[in-house]
């Protein structure tokens, strides 16, 4: 069989986007090579022990016995595959602006092995026009002369890790490629996997969509931790607040305030957007505020608590519980807690941790809840974080998830 007629998919990046991608697309009958140039990683993989969350080591296993999903690091293979999907990284660099290093890299990779009507996705999350600007451009000059007509098309990946409703299967997929025949099989594809595709115009529509989605979660964040801080100061309870409002059935949607944003998307993608106004003479000045104000919400949250602590003591001992970006995941990339953490320990205030979702922390271990300190911070409310023996010890509390009520010594945010 050509790889053109095979039902077989490559997946580039097999990380909390490219693995559960691999095991949808195995259970709606698809072969998948799923390629990582982290070697350990695919040892770990193909040892069976899955190293994100959603998907289960048991999971795994059963899709690598069968043999209808294998993990290397070997890009030749993607030869064999009539779809090559792109799901690398797209972080910012030192200047806090797009680095698509990883991604030019995974274009360049699979380049040499493209054959003849083989479908290029890229899901990653990027700027408008960067499968039309950096993509295709490196695929077109790198791809084996005798390959003459390949398909591109940009569907950004929606996957929310940890959440047990929405999934790869159930999203609806935005779809949009660079000419008809590449959009008639980019929305094939995807609809053999998802239950819906939505096609829209071009790949830049798809690309700057994804953006106004996660820009859209950042400056909402932001004018609920710039309200919380509003609220707290005049002592009124934001939650309830935030519940009195979304009594209105209509117009309004409830966003928590909480230590920052964190992970690898809501935090990055809004500044793809203001970089690429930037690019088009333009200012995203709603965007660069609202990641201003998020950045800000760490020393809000250190500040409450050092004010919750005996002033006598000189150098407070903090314990912050939970440094995962959010609930339910060992991720901590992103993490605002950095930021808090930071700002305590310029302070000289004595910092340990706890999550037992996360083994090490940039280099340091996690410490027992029975860690003595003056107050503690709930960052993220991992579970099984049981924190009653910290009530029951009178420790104080600033819990900035609100999910701690009706107990002395503890703050809300
Ligand atoms: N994590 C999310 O919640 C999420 C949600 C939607 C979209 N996205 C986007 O999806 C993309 C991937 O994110 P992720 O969270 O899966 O990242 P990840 O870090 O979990 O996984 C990426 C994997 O790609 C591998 N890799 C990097 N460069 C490579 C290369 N050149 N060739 C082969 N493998 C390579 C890494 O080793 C890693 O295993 C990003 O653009 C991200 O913004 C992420």
């Amino acid at each position: 069989m050509s790889a053109q007629n095979s039902r077989i998919l490559a997946i580039i990046g097999q990380g909390y986007v490219g693995l559960p991608l691999a095991m949808a697309a195995v259970d709606a009958g698809w072969t998948v090579i799923g390629v990582d140039n982290f070697e350990a990683k695919v040892a770990q993989i193909t040892g069976g022990s899955s190293p994100v969350e959603d998907i289960s080591d048991a999971q795994l296993q059963a899709a690598l016995s069968k043999g209808v999903y294998t993990a290397t690091t070997d890009y030749s293979i993607v030869a064999k595959a009539s779809v090559i999907t792109i799901c690398v990284p797209t972080p910012l660099d030192d200047k806090r602006e797009p680095d698509l290093a990883l991604l030019r890299s995974a274009a360049s990779g699979i380049a040499p092995y493209v054959s003849n009507e083989t479908l290029v996705v890229s899901e990653s999350t990027s700027y408008p026009g960067t499968l039309r600007d950096i993509i295709i451009p490196i695929v077109n000059s790198l791809k084996p002369t005798e390959t003459s007509a390949v398909y591109f098309a940009s569907a950004p990946e929606r996957v929310n890790p940890g959440d047990p409703v929405w999934n790869q299967k159930n999203t609806p997929r935005l779809v949009g490629a660079i000419d008809e025949e590449s959009q008639k099989r980019a929305l094939a594809f995807y609809e053999s996997i998802c239950d819906a595709a939505v096609s829209v115009s071009s790949p830049e529509v798809a690309e700057a969509a994804k953006l106004l989605e996660n820009t859209f979660r950042l400056v909402n964040i932001a004018l609920i931790n710039e309200f919380t801080q509003l609220c707290s100061a005049s002592g009124i309870n934001v939650h309830e607040v935030i519940d009195a409002a979304s009594s209105k059935p209509y117009g309004f949607m409830p966003f928590r305030p909480g230590v920052g944003v964190g992970g690898h998307c809501i935090p990055v993608d809004p500044l793809y957007l203001t970089w690429w106004a930037r690019q088009n003479g333009g200012k995203a000045t709603f965007v660069e505020s609202a990641d201003s104000i998020n950045h800000e919400m760490p020393i809000y949250v250190a500040e409450r608590a050092l004010n919750m602590v005996d002033q006598s003591i000189k150098n407070p001992k903090v314990l912050i519980l939970g440094v995962a970006y959010k609930p339910g995941v060992g991720d901590v990339r992103e993490t605002p807690v950095s930021e808090l953490r930071d700002y305590l320990k310029a302070k000289g205030v004595d910092v340990a941790w706890h999550d037992p979702l996360v083994p090490v922390w940039e280099g340091s271990s996690p410490v027992d809840l029975d860690w003595n300190c003056d107050v503690a911070i709930l960052a993220t409310k991992q579970p099984g974080m049981d924190l009653n023996q910290l009530i029951t010890k009178g420790i104080q509390i600033l819990d900035c998830t609100n999910s701690i009520t009706g107990q002395a010594g503890v703050s809300s945010l």
